[in-house]
């Protein structure tokens, strides 16, 4: 959670809640799993497919409902922060949902594939959460400041409504 964050004006630690508890539950299978296990392997592809697509989800809604807002706003008060601009802007989501679809072709392949699958895999998740963590922690330290800043309570109250709607009421 930001420092000094009041919670009606809170718009990031809710949801980064949820994206936390994604990333728990998707590290313990991974940490657990028999990838030459068919159904195993089958399973954890599934969730990772629904847990990625959310995390797709959040960085949509957070593009449209917050960083455009917030961009919008520096705009118009003539203040340059390219950060704004480009916290989602790499394709590490789109990527971990490739390799998710190529693990489903592994089902049909050797128990020798499956398991160098899961090597690949194991180490993209990894990698993935490293700066996933970090980002949503850059998120709620600096981007949630500057909302503070330049939005008014009742602004950022509409924000975070919309915010929660868009991810937990749809
Ligand atoms: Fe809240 Fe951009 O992840």
């Amino acid at each position: 959670m930001a420092p000094n964050c009041p919670e009606e004006v809170d718009v990031f630690t809710i949801p980064h809640s949820r994206m936390k508890e994604l990333v728990k539950k998707y590290l313990n299978m991974v940490s657990e799993i028999n990838f030459a296990d068919i159904s195993h392997l089958t399973n954890l592809l599934e969730n990772l497919v629904n847990t990625f697509k959310e995390f797709k989800a959040h960085e949509q809604i957070e593009n449209k409902y917050i960083m455009k807002k917030l961009k919008d706003k520096l705009r118009t008060l003539s203040v340059r922060n390219t950060a704004v601009c480009n916290c989602h802007s790499d394709n590490q989501l789109t990527d971990i949902l490739e390799l998710v679809q190529d693990g489903y072709k592994c089902t049909q392949k050797t128990e020798v594939d499956r398991k160098n699958f899961g090597t690949k895999l194991r180490k993209a998740l990894e990698d993935f959460t490293e700066t996933f963590i970090p980002h949503m922690e850059e998120e709620e330290e600096v981007f949630q400041p500057m909302l503070i800043k330049y939005f008014t309570t009742d602004e950022l109250r509409r924000i975070k409504f919309k915010v929660l709607e868009k991810h937990f009421c749809q």
